[in-house]
């Protein structure tokens, strides 16, 4: 029989243990009334509120829904919408729906690619960017796009998608110059 304890053990190597702020989650439990059917609502509101799932979290989720760990953790590894990992300041979303594929998403990435220095699904040294693709944004008559952020960049040049990410970098040091 195996044991369950080490179930979760080998499954919680798919998280990243952060000490994040939990009574932010209260909240978010509560407004779903801490119930298990509602599990899927409140991992979306709980990735929207850290930008990934962090373990600990999901220890919290499944203390205060009574369910196993396992299974809260079965869930978020389930769905590919859940984040496992912490992303940058800006979350770039990169399509690759039909649509945006059949413009030129690939050229598109490449020109990210080297701009950012990572690849697909990597974070920027400096916890600026992540770049990740997704399927259909909704937005095809942009195509190609992306989103940063929940806003829409479309459509896009290999040239153009680097100018967003020159112009989000240099609002980022306007930022700091002007807060220092
Ligand atoms: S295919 Fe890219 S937004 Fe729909």
């Amino acid at each position: 029989m195996t044991c369950i304890c080490q179930d979760e053990h080998s499954m919680e190597q798919h998280f990243f243990q952060d000490d994040v702020d939990l009574s932010l989650l209260h909240e978010i439990l509560v407004r779903n009334r801490s119930e298990a059917g509602n599990l899927i609502t409140i991992l979306q509101e709980t990735q929207d509120l850290y930008g990934y799932l962090p373990l600990s979290a999901l220890r919290y989720i499944a203390d205060k829904l009574d369910m196993k760990r396992s299974k809260v953790y079965g869930v978020a590894t389930f769905y590919t919408q859940f984040r496992l990992q912490p992303v940058g300041k800006h979350l770039i979303l990169l399509c690759q729906g039909t649509a945006c594929h059949v413009n030129g998403a690939d050229r598109i990435k490449t020109a990210l690619c080297d701009e950012l220095k990572i690849h697909i699904g990597e974070t920027t040294d400096d916890g600026m960017f992540t770049l990740m693709e997704a399927a259909c944004l909704g937005c095809c008559s942009l195509a190609p796009v992306m989103m940063i952020n929940g806003q829409a960049y479309g459509p896009l040049t290999p040239d153009g998608a680097r100018k967003v990410i020159r112009s989000l970098n240099t609002e980022q040091e306007q930022r700091e110059g002007v807060e220092t």
